[in-house]
């Protein structure tokens, strides 16, 4: 799949931020033919089907005019709180709701790392996923259960897994501190592969790029802690998960090579879910099969408790049809 075209005077917003029966401030347009057509109209409220047919058609990105951006962010912050407080609401939307909000938050952080404006706005979204996911029952189930679908495979889609696996396992392992330690986690989660391009990887041949020691695959931690930079409004969680996730409790992974005792305890288990879910896409979303083979390479670097307490989350909530399942 190609990188999404932006027609000038357009900017591109996520399916995922569109909520069912609100209604939108904005005309959204789809690109079509390399053109901005007109898909939904101010002014008006989208069916679930109709959101539900971009998602069957694997339509992720649609256009808002420049202009309208700021009134398109107003609409996604009303119909979030307005979804979140409804108890008629169900799970699966409230966590549909604040996963593409905070979907949307990391397009913004990735465009302005080092932007302190940036970093408060995105976790503000990050901390109402957390939120979401530690309040709701089901919450952490309703995100494993969204479908893999390769096209659609981002970092914001990366982030996203990886942050509510790690928020389950750091949540039974008492290593959740507060609730602003809590977003620090989320935002770290979403954050860590900003220098390397998921979406090129789930293409392509991923061990061929480890095995290779591929200069860009080796930097991209570091990269990226400098791209957020060590400053003051960010967490130093956030930077910890960030330099430490491909570093590996054996001492073999990178880019220093600590050992278990040497690393952050959430950045260690953030590394454990962010390698599951990098087995999920060699695994073309087979999320058993990729905890089944997880579980047999890591057993004897990271603890059994850990890989136990991770297959314990999977084999609840995943659904083995998970792949094919477009169903809510
Ligand atoms: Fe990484
Ligand atoms: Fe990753």
């Amino acid at each position: 799949m190609s990188k999404f075209f932006v027609p000038q005077d357009y900017a591109a917003i996520r399916t995922s931020t569109l909520i069912p029966d609100r209604v939108l401030g904005t005309d959204v347009y789809a690109l079509i033919n390399g053109k901005a057509v007109k898909w939904a109209l101010g002014g008006q409220s989208l069916e679930k089907s109709r959101i539900r047919k971009l998602r069957d058609f694997k339509i992720r990105k649609l256009l808002i005019q420049k202009s309208d951006e700021s009134a398109y962010r107003s609409y996604i912050e009303e119909s979030l709180d307005f979804t979140l407080n409804d108890p008629n609401i169900k799970v699966e939307e409230k966590v549909n709701a604040s996963s593409g909000a905070a979907e949307m938050a990391y397009d913004e952080l990735s465009k302005n790392p080092e932007s302190e404006a940036s970093y408060k706005t995105s976790s503000m979204y990050f901390a109402k996923l957390g939120h979401v996911l530690e309040s709701l029952e089901d919450g952490i189930g309703a995100v494993l259960k969204i479908p893999f679908v390769a096209e659609q495979y981002d970092n914001a889609a990366h982030g996203l897994q990886v942050a509510a696996l790690s928020l389950s396992l750091c949540r039974s392992m008492g290593l959740i501190r507060s609730e602003d330690h809590r977003c620090a986690i989320i935002t770290g989660c979403f954050m860590h592969d900003l220098a390397l391009d998921i979406e090129g990887l789930a293409r392509q041949d991923m061990p061929m790029v480890r095995e290779a020691r591929d200069p860009v695959w080796l930097n991209h931690t570091k990269k990226a802690a400098a791209l957020m930079g060590d400053k003051n409004h960010v967490h130093p969680q956030v930077l910890e998960i960030i330099l430490q996730h491909e570093e590996s409790p054996d001492g073999k992974g990178f880019p220093l090579g600590l050992r278990a005792n040497e690393m952050d305890k959430v950045a260690l288990i953030v590394g454990l879910c962010n390698r599951f879910e990098h087995q999920v896409v060699q695994q073309n979303g087979d999320r058993f099969k990729a905890m089944e083979l997880l579980f047999r390479e890591q057993l004897g670097c990271y603890e059994l408790e850990q890989l136990s307490a991770l297959q314990k989350i999977v084999h609840a909530y995943a659904s083995p049809s998970a792949k094919s399942d477009t169903t809510e």
